[in-house]
């Protein structure tokens, strides 16, 4: 199993939870390519084939991303937009993705208690574009892994106690 993760964060040096989430990853399966698309891309000129490539050689693919405004930074709508093309991913002969499976993993400010119906949908409702693309696509959807209430007080002790279900998450 080749496991990819595109991360796509804006501001990595200033990350916690994605950089311990990636530090954790790299040390404990340094098999897993951690592809950090905003440091790939700071001019946003994705490289569709080589991107590709990479796609076509893995056969699980994780987006990781801080959440931002109920959605995806804007650099992994971009990539999403430009490497998941027509006669590549859908359409005539577009089964590259056919197959493989696709995951989010992704952290939120808010608490876990307001991402419900009543508030602010729930985290599956809100990734639904993205599980429906790996539909359309024809690969499976591993749903989600997320970490809710970064800013929260107790956020250190929550996070050591969800490395291992991250890490099981994206390589199991
Ligand atoms: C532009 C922007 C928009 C954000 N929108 C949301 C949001 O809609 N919901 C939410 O829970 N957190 C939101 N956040 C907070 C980030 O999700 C949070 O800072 C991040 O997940 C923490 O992960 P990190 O420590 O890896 O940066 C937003 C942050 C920024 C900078």
């Amino acid at each position: 199993m080749k496991t990819v993760v595109i991360l796509a964060h804006p501001n990595i040096a200033n990350s916690h939870i994605n950089k311990v989430w990636t530090g954790a990853l790299s040390q404990a399966h340094p098999e897993v390519h951690i592809h950090d698309i905003y440091a790939l891309y700071p001019n946003w000129n994705i490289d569709v084939q080589a991107e590709q490539t990479l796609l076509e050689q893995a056969d699980r693919v994780i987006l990781e991303f801080p959440f931002q405004w109920y959605n995806m930074p804007p650099l992994l709508k971009k990539w999403l937009d430009d490497v998941f093309a027509y006669g590549w991913c859908y359409g005539e002969g577009g089964d590259k993705l056919a197959g493989k499976e696709i995951g989010v993993a992704v952290s939120t400010a808010g608490v876990e208690d307001v991402y419900n119906d009543s508030v602010y949908g729930t985290i599956g409702d809100l990734l639904r574009p993205i599980e429906s693309t790996a539909k359309f696509v024809g690969a499976k959807y591993l749903s989600h892994h997320v970490f809710h209430g970064a800013f929260a007080p107790d956020v250190d002790e929550r996070l050591a106690k969800d490395i291992d279900n991250y890490l099981g998450f994206v390589t199991k």
